[in-house]
């Protein structure tokens, strides 16, 4: 498949900007890297696709919750991920954000293509939807009757008029291609789609009218008060990046379908089911694979903001090194499987892969050419002397590209790749060139050096996608370059001829201690409040002008407060059982004078008095010394 395409096209998710940038989306974003560098690495026109979505009712709040304009707030976090990925070097070549002009212009085309083609309906909606997934969640899938499925969160219930697309009618025809064209990475992941496909597809609801943070209805079909669906919306940013809906769409011609989108598990239907669905109804051919990663924890706890364990991407490389990182995501969980995080297994693999088995063959070979041929390692003996050690290399080489690295098996194509820095450093242990040249078999020394030059320049132009910087070290310090021309080699099995080795430093200092700083985890209770919040609530001094006992009711008095307002207000208070109308007569009290009108036995309640009860029973809450009726309580 891929070695012998021309073009690659690949995609991560767009990021929600509700949120900054953690280890999850650092994880998927550089699996894409590694994949866009070992294919640009080959030779192949690769196009590299990032960005954030940013419309829907989520951002809406969140930004609200903030008190910043949408706008204003989506620029900001687009902002931070994007300067993460920078700094990272992330080698993305398109930054997409759903509030691109061009963006929006795509996915109204879109949207009118379908409705021209007769697969949108207008219709109501009513039933439950979660703002956290911004999804729409079935009556049959809800848990414990309200809570959301993938998420756990409380659903809302909504009830608004709605454009369907008809998603059934694109049932069969999504089976057979999940079916047929196996597109799900990991394999094992597929049966779960297709069950939810096979279980029924109902037409889907694609647009909301609640708010208003979205893109607009094509004005042809004139609904202004719709929103587009931020799902629709942000999977149509694969084509509008490339400029579909534009008026050049060459990109589209050089780049589609796309060959892979990467996603968390979380997200997976959507790209399996919806999407698939949509690129039918317009004509446009299917991606070729989607790929489902699992989720990270930290120390076997699910990360969480009100935990306050949540990783930033930023911290763990400038303690331990952006390469050792990448290295550690890739080799330390099975794709598709959930990962922990934690700084003692970051560490064991770079004090052991790293250092012992990588770091530890690059010093040896540095030391031994110095020692024994004045830096210089020649190649022309390997095969006469080490055959069967180089043929198991070579063997590695040519497996891992088809069967794990395409298949996003990033820890099975490291595992397998650091099984060539073992054969090199088990020779160097078997055959002991120290007592090879001691016994005058200088050829046969040089010879296996010559493998473990060979050897650990096969490691690095294969590594240099995950590590680019390392292994472009350790290709200097071998004197040969990491490029397409030195890729073909390797891969054709040829040997690099001779080597001037060059000293340099260690590349993997041991790491006795952990490097990330320890935060003080400060839990907020969740029922902590801002001083803001509560200077919402409005307390003041009134005065009791008239009580009286509301009939038929064991608990209420029927109260008459004035509050320096004028006119007393008139309210209703449980408290009969412990207060009689003449006790209160004149008296002061705390009054919430904020509080909204309600009804307590037809009549109206306009304010509450402040009261603290325990088992000795009630007492109203008084100001120590009398004060002019209105005064404020703060
Ligand atoms: O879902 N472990 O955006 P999002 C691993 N905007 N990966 C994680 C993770 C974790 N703990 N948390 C997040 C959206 N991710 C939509 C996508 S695409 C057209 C629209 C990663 O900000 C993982 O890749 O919620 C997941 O799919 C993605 O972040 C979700 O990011
Ligand atoms: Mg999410």
């Amino acid at each position: 498949m891929s070695e012998n395409c021309k073009t690659y096209y690949l995609t991560t998710p767009i990021y929600y900007v509700n949120d900054i940038p953690h280890i999850g989306h650092a994880y998927t974003t550089i699996i894409a890297d590694v994949v866009a560098r070992f294919s640009r690495l080959k030779g192949i026109d690769t196009f590299f696709l990032t960005g954030t979505d940013e419309h829907g009712q989520k951002i809406e709040e969140a930004a609200k919750k903030r008190k910043k304009s949408t706008k204003e707030y989506a620029d900001e976090i687009s902002g931070k991920f994007k300067a993460l990925w920078d700094e990272f070097e992330i080698s993305y070549d398109k930054f997409i954000r759903t509030t691109d002009p061009e963006h929006i212009k795509g996915v109204q085309k879109a949207f009118l293509d379908m409705y021209k083609k007769g697969d949108i309906y207008k219709d109501y909606y009513e039933g439950h939807y979660c703002v956290s997934c911004e999804s729409f969640v079935a009556p049959g899938q809800l848990v414990n009757d309200e809570l959301c499925p993938d998420c756990g969160r409380a659903t809302r219930i909504i009830k608004e008029e709605s454009y369907f697309f008809k998603l059934s009618k694109y049932q069969d025809r999504i089976l057979k291609w999940l079916k047929e064209s196996k597109p799900i990475l990991p394999e094992a992941k597929a049966n779960e789609v297709i069950r939810f496909v096979e279980d029924g597809l109902k037409d889907l609801s694609i647009t909301r009218t609640s708010f208003e943070w979205g893109v607009k209805l094509p004005k042809e079909i004139n609904d202004p008060k719709h929103v587009v669906y931020v799902w629709l919306d942000a999977l149509f940013n694969y084509l509008t990046a490339l400029g579909y809906g534009s008026d050049d769409e060459s990109m589209v011609q050089k780049y589609w379908p796309a060959n892979l989108h990467i996603v968390g598990k979380d997200i997976l239907k959507f790209h399996a089911v919806y999407w698939p669905a949509f690129l039918m109804s317009i004509d446009y051919e299917l991606p070729k694979k989607i790929a489902a990663h699992g989720w990270w924890t930290r120390d076997g706890e699910k990360m969480s903001k009100s935990k306050g364990n949540v990783i930033n991407p930023k911290e763990v490389a400038d303690a331990y090194g952006l390469e050792n990182f990448r290295y550690f995501m890739l080799r330390e969980v099975p794709f598709g499987a959930d990962g922990d995080f934690s700084e003692k297994a970051l560490i064991d693999r770079i004090n052991n892969d790293l250092g012992n088995d990588l770091g530890n063959l690059l010093n040896r070979i540095i030391g031994m050419a110095y020692k024994y041929f004045d830096g210089k390692i020649s190649s022309e003996n390997v095969e006469k002397y080490y055959p069967t050690e180089l043929n198991e290399a070579k063997e590695i080489i040519g497996t891992i590209e088809e069967k794990y690295l395409w298949k996003m098996q990033t820890h099975k194509f490291l595992e397998e790749l650091w099984k060539i820095l073992s054969i090199g450093n088990k020779a160097i242990d078997v055959y002991k060139p120290w007592e090879l040249m001691k016994n005058g078999e200088e050829e046969k020394a040089m010879a296996l050096l010559g493998l473990i030059a060979n050897l650990l320049a096969m490691t690095s132009v294969y590594l240099y996608a995950v590590m680019p910087k390392t292994t472009t070290k350790i290709a200097k310090a071998l004197n040969f370059e990491i490029n397409t021309k030195s890729f073909k080699e390797v891969n054709d099995g040829e040997l690099l001829e001779d080597f001037v080795i060059e000293k340099i430093p260690p590349l993997f200092p041991k790491i006795e201690k952990p490097l990330m700083k320890k935060k003080e985890v400060v839990k907020e209770p969740d029922n902590i409040i801002t001083i803001d919040e509560f200077f919402k609530v409005e307390l003041k001094i009134g005065e009791v002008v008239a009580a009286e006992e509301v009939k038929k009711s064991k608990k209420l008095l029927r109260l008459e407060v004035d509050l320096g307002e004028g006119k007393p207000r008139q309210i209703v208070a449980g408290i009969k059982e412990y207060y009689s109308p003449d006790e209160l007569l004149g008296t002061q009290v705390c009054v919430v004078s904020n509080l909204k009108p309600a009804k307590l036995m037809g009549m109206m309640s306009e304010g509450m008095l402040l009261a603290a009860k325990d088992d000795e029973g009630l007492n109203l809450i008084r100001p120590e010394k009398r004060k002019k009726v209105g005064t404020p309580i703060k």
